[in-house]
């Protein structure tokens, strides 16, 4: 396993997201990926399954410590009170007493930042997260995040894939010394049929998801990609024994496109995210 460094976090290159799995099917293949070597998993109180995950880990025998657990707290929650409460529940439900890393979910368009940050630096500071971060924060927001934080922030969770363009972001997390990880890095599905990526993958004996999951890895970014499928969470993983060349890389790159976010924020009127 590879690792990023982000001011003090070290956090596993490859993880396990879990958005929509539930029930039996979530503990099984959260065990099932620890069992074969991830050692990082993303969930949200949002998406209904901590407890869950936190089964799955139990049942995967593996050690606690040795696996990176991020949870989030979601757009509707940041005001302080709210925070607290949304945190309490999601460590409850993980039966965890800290985790490795916390994000704020989405940005809030009503609670200021200023209100937010504390909390979540208060969180750091009593060791209930080990770490903190924030996610689909655009540049703005970020130097914002940046100038009023009182402990390091680590990451921001940004949907990046090889037909979207998240450069100018990118570039802003790696300023701050902020490790980006790519959700979404199959494009939702859209990744594993391409035919441009399977081209790639096939000097490489490797698939069109392998790289593109390559192709983030190899420029440092954190991946979590999701499948309850043993087999896919097998192939997700086996991105460590290739390397592409520059040619490639960029050729990767030229896949971008205009309007292929998969994920519109939650909010309405839409955020801008292009900033
Ligand atoms: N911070 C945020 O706002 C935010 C937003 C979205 C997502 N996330 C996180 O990022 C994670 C990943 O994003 P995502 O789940 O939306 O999308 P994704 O990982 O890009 O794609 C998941 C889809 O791809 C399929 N798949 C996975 N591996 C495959 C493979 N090797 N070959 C063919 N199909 C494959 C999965 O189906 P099967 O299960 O059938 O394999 C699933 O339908 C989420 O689970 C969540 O943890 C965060």
């Amino acid at each position: 396993m590879q690792f990023a460094e982000a001011n003090g976090a070290r956090i596993p290159t490859l993880g396990m997201g879990t958005m929509t799995l539930k029930g039996e099917t979530c503990v099984n293949a959260v065990s099932a990926a620890l069992k074969i070597g991830y050692r990082h998993l993303d969930t949200a109180e949002r998406y209904g399954n901590e407890t869950e995950v936190g089964e799955g880990l139990r049942a995967s025998g593996i050690d606690r410590k040795d696996v990176f657990v991020t949870t989030k707290v979601y757009w509707d929650k940041l005001a302080p009170a709210d925070f607290q409460k949304s945190f309490d529940e999601s460590l409850n439900k993980l039966k965890l007493p800290w985790v490795d890393l916390l994000l704020i979910h989405w940005p809030s368009k009503t609670v200021p930042l200023a209100d937010t940050m504390p909390m979540l630096c208060a969180a750091r500071k009593d060791g209930r997260a080990r770490h903190i971060g924030v996610a689909n924060f655009t540049v703005p927001l970020i130097e914002e995040a940046v100038r009023l934080a009182t402990e390091p922030l680590v990451a921001n969770q940004i949907e990046v894939h090889p037909y979207l363009d998240q450069s100018k972001v990118i570039a802003a997390c790696r300023r701050h010394g902020l490790s980006v990880t790519a959700y979404c890095p199959l494009a939702r599905g859209q990744v594993p049929g391409d035919a441009a990526l399977a081209g790639i993958g096939k000097r490489h004996g490797k698939s069109a998801s392998q790289v593109a999951l390559r192709w983030l890895v190899q420029q440092g970014i954190v991946v979590i990609p999701r499948s309850s499928k043993p087999e896919r969470l097998a192939e997700n993983m086996a991105v460590f024994d290739f390397t592409l060349t520059d040619a490639e890389m960029a050729e990767v790159a030229r896949l971008k496109r205009p309007d292929s976010r998969v994920v519109n924020p939650p909010h309405a009127p839409k955020w801008d995210m292009a900033a």
